[in-house]
C-alpha cells in the first residue's frame, strides 16, 4: 500500500482539532488549559485522563493510555491506520491521496488487483464445490462444510493456467501474486493442487492466499508474496473472521497455522488468529490490541516454541500498559492446537491450556533468572543487569512496579534503590527519588531530584516536548548529538532541529513523524509527562541536560571494566560505602537511555 506523504498529515493535522474530536465522544470538561474526562480506555471514577490544544496531545495518568487525533480513532474507533487517517480527512474537507495522484508514484492502483482478488476467490470456490478428492480431505481434517464456508476455503487445481484464463487483466492478476509472469511471455498459475485459505482485511476484502499442497509438493504452504495488497507482517490470519464471530473479543489467541485457526473457530474458540509464515511482529501486536485487552501466544513446548517465546515477549512490552495483558500457552510436545483440539476431549483440553496459560510476568522472570545462582553476589548483579533491558522498555506503569518489586526480592536490593539504577521515566507512583550525588548546579528542587534519576537524553527530549521553545536555545548542540552512539541523542537533536525551524508546530506533528519509529511508544510517552518547575527552572535543567550530554564522554567500554572490577570486588566482601556508591553509579551511567 502506498505510502501516505508527510505533508498530507502534516495538512490534516493542521486543520483537526483533537479536542473537538474526543469531546464528540467523550464529553471533556475544561481544566486549566487543558481539558480532562475519566478515560475512555480503562474504568475509573475520577477523571485522569487530559486533552492537551496546544499539544494536539492526550494521555492519561492511569493507564498511560497517549496519542495523537490519529491514535485516538485508532485506539477508540478500532481503526487501521489508513482508515483513521481517512476519517479525518473526510471530516477537514480533504481527499486521501489515491495511489495514482500521489506525487511519487509508489506501487500499482489497488482497485484492478482487489478486483482481480475477488474474481480468484469465487473461482476457487466454485472449484472446491467441484473436487470430491479435495473434499474427502477436509472431511478427513475434521473440517466442516460450515467453516469451509466461514473461511471461504478454496481449492487450485492441478494445472497451469486454471486461473490465468479466468483472469481478464493477467498484468493485475501478476501484481497481485495470483499467477506468474513467463520469461518468455505469458502467465501461469502460483497456486496448484493446493487447498486455498483467503487472507481477509478488518474489512473482509480478500487481500492474499495461503495454500496448503494437496500433493507432496516440498512447499507443505504456499503465501501470497508481497504485493501492493499485502504485508504479511502486518496482517493476521483468521482477525476477520474473529470479529465477526464476536463483537466483543476478550481474549485473541495467536497460533501458528491456517488449520490450527479454523480447528479452533469448529471447537468453540473462534477467537484465534494466525501469523502468516513468519514470527510475530510489533505491527501484528498493535493490530491485535486494537481488538482486544488480552492476546494470549500459543506455542509448541519445544526449543523452538521456548525461542518463539522469548521473541513475543521482547515485541510485547512496550506495548503493556492500562488493562493490556499477554500471556503464554505452551502446547504438550507434539501437540499444535489443530491436533490437540480433534484428541479426546479435545475442547476441554484446550480450555484447561487456556485456563492454565502463565502471565508474561511469570515467564519473564523465569528467563531472567534462567542459569543464575541467586545466592551469590555476582549472580544478583547479572539479575539486576538482565532485567534493566525490560523494565526500561516497560511503560512506567502497575506491570513495571511489580516487576521492580519481584527483582528487588530476589536480588536482596530495596525496590528504591533499583528504580536508582534503572532512571525511572517519571509517571509511576512513587515517592520522590532520595537526594542523589550529581553536582548540575541546579537548587535542590523536586525538579532536580527528578532530574538526577532519568538519563539525559530522555530529560532534555520530555523538557523539549512539553516547551518547544526551548529548541532555539540548543541549536549549537545539534552535531554533537547527531555524533552520539546512542539512537535517543539522534532523535533528539533531530527534534531540536525540526522544532527550532518549525516553532508553531504542534508535538502530534513531530511524533506522527515518528509513527515508524522503534521506539514511537516510547516517544509518547515521553510527550506525555508535564516536567516539573517554572518555565526558567525548566530552561535551565534543559540546557543542563544538553551540557552534560556533550561532557559525556567516558566510553561504555570502560564503565563496563569498572564494573566487572567492582563486582569481583563484591564476591570478596561487602563493598565499603563509596565503593557501593560507585558501583549504583557506574551502573546508572551503563543505561543506555532511551534505547534500553
Ligand atoms: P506447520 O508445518 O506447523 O503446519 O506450519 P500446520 O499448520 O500444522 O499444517 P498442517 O496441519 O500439516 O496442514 C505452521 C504454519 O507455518 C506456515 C503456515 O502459515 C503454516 O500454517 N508455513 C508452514 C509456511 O508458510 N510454509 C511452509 O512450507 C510451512
Ligand atoms: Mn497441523
Amino acid at each position: 500500500m502506498a505510502r501516505i506523504p508527510q505533508s498530507f498529515i502534516d495538512q490534516l493535522l493542521e486543520r483537526t482539532d483533537i479536542v473537538s474530536l474526543i469531546d464528540a465522544r467523550v464529553s471533556l470538561k475544561k481544566a486549566g488549559r487543558d481539558y480532562s474526562a475519566c478515560c475512555p480506555f480503562h474504568d475509573e471514577n475520577t477523571p485522569s485522563f487530559t486533552v492537551s490544544p496546544t499539544k494536539q496531545f492526550y494521555y492519561c495518568f492511569g493507564c498511560g493510555a497517549t496519542g495523537t487525533a490519529i491514535s485516538f480513532l485508532m485506539e477508540y474507533d478500532r481503526l487501521e491506520f489508513r482508515d483513521a487517517v481517512d476519517v479525518l480527512a473526510q471530516a477537514a474537507g480533504m481527499t486521501l491521496p489515491t495511489d495514482e495522484t500521489d506525487d511519487k508514484p509508489t506501487g500499482p492502483p489497488r482497485a484492478p488487483l482487489l478486483e482481480a482478488m475477488q474474481r480468484a476467490d469465487r473461482h476457487y470456490r466454485k472449484a472446491l464445490r467441484n473436487s470430491p478428492e479435495t473434499i474427502a480431505y477436509l472431511k478427513e481434517r475434521g473440517v466442516t462444510g460450515d467453516m469451509a464456508r466461514c473461511f471461504g476455503l478454496g481449492f487450485a487445481a492441478d494445472a497451469w493456467d486454471d486461473l490465468t484464463r479466468r483472469m481478464p487483466d493477467k498484468k493485475a492478476a501478476s501484481e497481485a501474486g495470483l499467477l506468474i509472469e513467463r520469461d518468455n511471455g505469458g502467465w501461469f498459475d502460483r497456486f496448484r493442487n493446493r487447498l486455498m485459505f483467503p487472507i481477509r482485511d478488518t474489512r473482509g476484502r480478500t487481500i492474499a492466499f495461503g495454500g496448503r499442497t494437496l500433493g507432496d509438493d516440498k512447499a507443505k504452504y504456499l503465501n501470497s508474496p508481497e504485493t501492493p495488497l499485502f504485508h504479511k507482517s502486518d496482517q493476521m490470519y483468521g482477525l476477520y473472521e474473529a470479529r465477526q464471530a464476536m463483537r466483543d473479543l476478550p481474549r485473541l489467541l495467536v497460533v501458528e497455522g491456517y488449520m490450527d485457526v479454523i480447528a479452533l473457530a469448529q471447537h468453540g474458540f473462534p477467537n484465534a488468529v494466525a501469523t502468516l509464515g513468519t514470527a510475530t511482529t510489533a505491527s501484528h501486536l498493535t493490530t491485535l490490541f486494537r481488538h482486544t485487552q488480552e492476546v494470549m501466544f500459543c506455542f509448541d513446548g519445544d526449543s523452538a516454541g521456548v525461542r518463539a517465546a522469548r521473541r513475543a515477549m521482547e515485541i510485547s512490552l512496550p506495548v503493556m500498559r492500562g488493562a493490556r495483558r499477554v500471556r503464554f500457552l505452551f502446547l504438550p510436545e507434539g501437540e499444535d492446537p489443530d491436533t490437540l483440539v480433534h484428541g479426546e476431549n479435545g475442547r476441554e483440553a484446550m480450555q484447561a491450556a487456556i485456563d492454565a496459560a502463565r502471565p508474561a510476568s511469570e515467564v519473564l522472570l523465569d528467563s531472567l533468572t534462567d542459569g543464575l545462582d541467586l545466592s551469590r553476589a555476582d549472580g544478583r548483579a547479572e539479575l539486576i543487569e538482565r532485567a534493566r533491558k525490560p523494565i526500561n522498555t516497560l511503560p512506567p506503569e502497575a506491570f513495571r512496579a511489580e516487576l521492580i518489586g519481584e527483582i528487588a526480592t530476589l536480588s536482596r536490593l530495596p525496590a528504591d534503590d533499583l528504580r536508582t539504577l534503572y532512571a525511572d521515566g517519571g509517571q509511576s507512583a512513587q515517592p520522590a527519588a532520595r537526594s542523589a550525588s550529581t553536582s548540575t548546579g541546579t537548587s535542590h528542587t523536586a525538579a532536580a531530584d527528578e532530574a538526577a534519576r532519568v538519563s539525559p537524553i530522555t530529560r532534555a527530549l520530555a523538557l523539549l516536548l512539553a516547551d518547544t521553545t526551548l529548541a532555539a536555545q540548543a541549536h549549537h548542540a545539534v552535531a554533537d548529538l547527531n555524533d552520539h552512539d546512542n539512537p535517543g541523542a539522534q532523535i533528539l537533536a533531530e527534534a531540536i532541529d525540526f522544532f527550532e525551524k518549525n516553532p508553531n508546530v504542534s508535538v502530534a506533528r513531530w511524533l506522527e513523524r515518528h509513527r515508524d519509529n522503534r521506539f514511537f511508544s516510547r516517544l509518547q510517552t515521553l510527550a506525555s509527562q508535564q516536567p516539573p518547575g517554572d518555565t526558567e527552572q525548566r530552561a535551565a535543567e534543559f540546557n543542563d541536560a544538553i551540557a552534560r550530554l556533550s561532557r559525556q564522554r567516558r566510553s561504555r567500554q570502560t564503565l563496563r571494566q569498572r564494573y566487572n572490577a567492582l563486582i569481583a570486588k563484591q564476591e570478596s566482601g561487602p563493598l565499603d560505602a563509596a565503593a557501593a556508591q560507585e558501583l549504583k553509579d557506574v551502573l546508572s551511567q551503563l543505561q543506555g537511555d532511551i534505547e534500553t
